[in-house]
């Protein structure tokens, strides 16, 4: 393995080159993203976008061990990063280490991410000053999806300060960076100015001392929908749904395989 980005490097990156990060769960995608990316994220998205549940709510923790094993074995450089599922780390910090230390030893990820700011920062400083290193994550919380009612913009009017309190909660606790996702581009880059540390966009503002997407989404692999702050840098659904229908109409028309495909006696 080549020496990988720690936290403390993403730490320092505070207001300089922006910090590029996206999701893998595979071993070959991983491989694609090491060679571009500083972080890689093993995102709960994985319930919705490699398993097929209609929230992140049902993702476990085996499924979280599992997924980052196999991104591990695809990632050299970029530090690697586990998300936390929901009901492992929110009934108080020892539940939290004894999860996050799972994750860690079992993964051998660098560091774990998890949702919320006031209301977890006493379990973020539990774990950094026991050698977890957390990344935070603020705005929208999808695993709190049925307290706040759907995939709404955060921190709009008076719910700014909030917001703001969350990523000083965070920044005080020991997060070495935090992800805002879909809070208004003013108060991103509000808190990009305010906190010490670097703050990671997804639907926030270029101003955020870097980004992450969703993979499959960016690829345009995930139809189910599409939010409107993905750009897709590719159509991969198309392209497979192209690919399958091609093989299908070859094996129907008994033109797959041909004479290279098969074996002479
Ligand atoms: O689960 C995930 O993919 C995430 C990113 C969207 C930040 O948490
Ligand atoms: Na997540």
């Amino acid at each position: 393995r080549k020496r990988a980005i720690s936290p403390a490097e993403v730490l320092a990156r505070k207001g300089g080159e922006p910090l590029v990060s996206l999701t893998a769960y595979t071993t070959p995608m991983a491989r694609i993203v090491d060679r571009h990316a500083d972080i890689i994220l093993v995102g709960d998205s994985l319930g919705m976008v490699v398993h097929g549940l209609p929230s992140t709510l049902g993702v476990t923790l085996e499924m979280m061990i599992l997924h980052g094993q196999a991104v591990r074995r695809g990632c050299e450089r970029a530090l690697l990063v586990v998300d936390m599922p929901f009901g492992s780390y929110e009934e108080g910090p020892e539940q939290a280490f004894r999860n996050a230390a799972r994750v860690m030893a079992e993964t051998g990820c660098a560091a774990v991410k998890l949702e919320g700011g006031v209301s977890m920062a006493e379990t973020i400083a539990f774990l950094t000053a026991r050698g977890i290193p957390v990344q935070a994550h603020v705005g929208l919380l999808p695993q709190a999806v049925n307290v706040v009612g759907g995939y709404k913009v955060q921190g709009r009017g008076a719910a700014a300060e909030r917001v703001l309190a969350d990523a000083k909660a965070v920044t005080e606790a020991g997060a070495f960076s935090v992800v805002l996702e879909k809070v208004t581009e003013p108060l991103a880059r509000r808190i990009t100015e305010e906190i010490a540390i670097p703050t990671i966009g997804i639907g926030a503002s270029p101003a955020c001392d870097g980004q992450v997407l969703v993979l499959d989404d960016m690829l345009g692999l995930f139809e189910d929908f599409r939010p409107s702050f993905v750009r897709r840098y590719a159509e991969l659904a198309g392209a497979v749904d192209a690919a399958v229908a091609g093989y299908a109409a070859e094996v129907r028309a008994r033109a797959f395989p041909a004479a290279e495909h098969v074996f002479p006696d």
